[in-house]
């Protein structure tokens, strides 16, 4: 048996007669918190559903995902590595997926998979809970690969004062700015780019900021993408640092916090795509039944 034989068996919609079937496909995938979250959406709203896990090889995302659907699965969060795969499988795009170039929730409709984003609005959600104000705020995005695109439409129709997108090359963050550059004039934002190096110039900062967002893979092994130089120019005790990493105080996270500044993972993020994902697919009426402020509260204990 392959192993994604294995990782499908809970999650084959014909096993699971009258239920509406879903699933989070990932690689790897067995630690994702995803079930455990729509699981507790599922009760709060009181809706009849199985919600599994899917590991397809890495080449058959495309091949794993028709068969759930063809099998009656009712939709799908899709998380690394698949998230461009899977805005390439659907058939129709929401302009913010089309915007966020990648797909984290797929479902079938007549015959038609569509495709949407909701990192962003969980993103954005996640920090209006958590008393930040987005509108005229100074935002530092550090990354420009797929997670950082994801958020950007959204950060921007904050109207925050300032949008700068760091990376450690150049021509992946100057790519975005370019990409978003309409959407940012039409909310008057100065959106620009910068290399991580340029963060340990104060005069290329030009101030420390109220909000940044660790968008990169660096939180995943432990490192920082910030130099000690950087961190002395970007942030303040009133600055709010956000890893979109979860489940721990990445590097980033203790640079902020030795500078007296606000810290937190990107758990709340990841109930709240998930909360608008249960919404695309059960429908919006059901907003007020679930309450993902307290299964992030559930999540942390
Ligand atoms: P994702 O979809 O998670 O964003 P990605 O598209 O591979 O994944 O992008 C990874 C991002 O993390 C990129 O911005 C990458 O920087 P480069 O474009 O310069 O490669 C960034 N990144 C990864 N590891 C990093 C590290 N150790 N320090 C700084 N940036 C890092």
């Amino acid at each position: 048996m392959s192993s994604t034989d294995t990782a499908s068996l809970h999650t084959d919609p014909s096993l699971f007669a009258g239920v509406d079937v879903y699933a989070v496909a990932g690689h790897p995938i067995a630690h994702s918190k995803s079930p455990a979250i729509h699981q507790r959406f599922a009760e709060q709203a009181k809706q009849r559903m199985h919600y599994g896990r899917l590991q397809p090889e890495i080449d058959s995302f495309a091949q794993a995902t028709k068969s759930f659907f063809a099998a009656g699965g009712k939709g799908m969060n899709v998380t690394v590595p698949f998230k461009l795969d899977a805005q390439n499988l659907a058939d129709v795009l929401t302009p913010r997926a089309q915007l966020a170039g990648a797909v984290n929730t797929l479902w079938k409709t007549e015959g038609k998979i569509f495709g949407d984003n909701t990192d962003g609005a969980g993103l954005v959600r996640d920090l209006l809970a958590q008393g930040i104000a987005l509108h005229s705020a100074r935002i530092l995005l550090i990354g420009a690969g797929g997670a950082a695109r994801g958020v950007i439409g959204p950060l921007l129709e904050q109207s925050p004062k300032s949008l700068i997108i760091a990376n450690r090359s150049s021509a992946k963050a100057d790519e975005l700015v370019k990409l978003f550059a309409d959407l940012a004039g039409s909310r008057e934002v100065a959106l620009e780019s910068r290399t991580l190096a340029e963060l340990e110039d104060a005069a290329k900062t030009q101030y420390p900021f109220d909000l940044v967002i660790n968008a990169t893979a660096a939180g995943l092994t432990d490192e920082s993408p910030l130099t000690l130089k950087a961190v002395a120019n970007i942030f303040v005790p009133s600055s709010f640092a956000y890893d979109m990493v979860y489940g721990k105080t990445t590097a980033f996270m203790q640079q902020a916090l030795q500078r007296g500044a606000r810290v937190s993972d990107g758990l709340g993020m990841l109930v709240e795509q998930a909360a608008d994902a249960f919404l695309l697919w059960r429908g919006a009426q059901l907003a007020t039944a679930i309450d993902p402020r307290a299964v992030l509260a559930e999540l942390r204990s």
